[in-house]
């Protein structure tokens, strides 16, 4: 293993723009080589972010022997093929959010890995920043006593383009698995595993999920209120009610810099900045499994993907939206 860990980066849109920013920001890491379908584009890339190789195919970026691990950023249909043949050649992966379109895709992702001993964990930043952190300590302390219910949107107007990622029902498209996945992020790392829950969508003539409602309930009685949307800016904010007072997780929570303490009529407010774009403290989890050989994050573990992934199929169930699967007869599980 390198001193420093070499990254590779698949897919060199937005996200994977301002990932590369905060690898710089990182000791331990190298952006060693970035790949695009187009030749132009990575060399473009690759100046801006200071890589060392570029490539124009996804696979050769892959095989390329000097790199540790391998950032995908494609649309969310792409991640099961993208990470399954990174693997295949013998290599760790950060995957974007969400890990697959559905659980056979995410059991056989993790199932790979785990057979060749190689890194893989989900890109849900969100896991990472200090907020995160401060909100469970706050939680497991019951700082706010019990928790009674929560409640969290997360909403933005997205331009309508039939053919984009976010409305193409072919990139996967719709609000759930673009940020609803933070709503439900939130309610899992809070509450766990809800034992019924209540969904209704409104859905586009793309035949995606425009917004999405969500109540779920736990088996002592908690709730959980969760909305998504790309059809409307929305507050994208986190409340977490309990017995004694509240927590507030500012805008937008899936990133809040921000928490608002309340209990007995009084509220603190408690800033937790986060470093670059905040995607370094993902890069740094990333970093020191791989410089300490662990193949999994304790802190962001694929059970929590596998259980997030049941909870998306679940919603997506109930609202009827189903997208064609990549995973086939490979991934039946043994
Ligand atoms: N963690 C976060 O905060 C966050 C934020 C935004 C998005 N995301 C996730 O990151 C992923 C990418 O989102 P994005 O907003 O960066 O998307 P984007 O700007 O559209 O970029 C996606 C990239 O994927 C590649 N790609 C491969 N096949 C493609 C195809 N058939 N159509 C379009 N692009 C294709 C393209 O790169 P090349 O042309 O270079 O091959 C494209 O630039 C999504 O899964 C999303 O959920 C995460």
């Amino acid at each position: 293993m390198h001193k420093k860990i070499n990254w590779g980066i698949i897919g060199l849109g937005k996200i994977a723009n301002k990932f590369a920013a905060d690898l710089q920001l990182s000791d331990n890491s190298m952006l060693y080589a970035v790949a695009s379908r187009n030749p132009e584009k990575a060399a473009i890339f690759s100046e801006q972010h200071h890589s060392s190789k570029f490539y124009a195919s996804y696979e050769e970026l892959a095989d390329d022997p000097e790199i540790d691990v391998i950032y995908i950023a494609t649309p969310h249909t792409f991640h099961f093929e993208n990470t399954m043949m990174c693997l295949k050649k013998g290599k760790g992966v950060l995957c974007e959010k969400p890990m697959g379109m559905n659980l056979q895709e995410v059991e056989t992702m993790v199932r790979e890995a785990r057979s060749r001993n190689l890194f893989l964990m989900e890109g849900i930043w969100t896991r990472f920043i200090p907020a995160t952190a401060k909100l469970l300590d706050l939680l497991a302390k019951k700082v706010i006593g019990d928790i009674l219910f929560i409640r969290a949107d997360f909403g933005f107007k997205a331009n309508f383009n039939r053919e984009g990622r976010l409305y193409n029902k072919k990139l996967g498209g719709g609000s759930l698995l673009d940020v609803g996945i933070y709503p439900v992020y939130l309610s899992l790392i809070t509450l766990g595993i809800p034992i019924d829950m209540k969904v209704m969508a409104r859905i586009t003539d793309t035949e995606v999920d425009g917004y999405c409602a969500m109540l779920f309930d736990y088996a002592n009685g908690t709730k959980a209120i969760l909305e998504s949307t790309i059809e409307a800016n929305t507050p994208t904010e986190a409340f977490i009610y309990g017995s004694k007072g509240s927590l507030e997780l500012h805008s937008r929570f899936h990133h809040s810099e921000k928490i608002t303490i309340s209990q007995n009529g009084e509220s603190e407010v408690v800033e937790l900045k986060y470093n670059g774009n905040g995607y370094i403290h993902e890069i740094e989890e990333v970093n020191k499994c791989l410089l300490n050989r662990e193949v999994e994050s304790s802190k962001l573990p694929l059970m929590s993907s596998l259980d997030l992934t049941t909870l998306l199929d679940k919603i997506r169930e109930e609202i009827g939206l189903r997208y064609e699967a990549k995973a086939t007869t490979e991934s039946k599980m043994s």
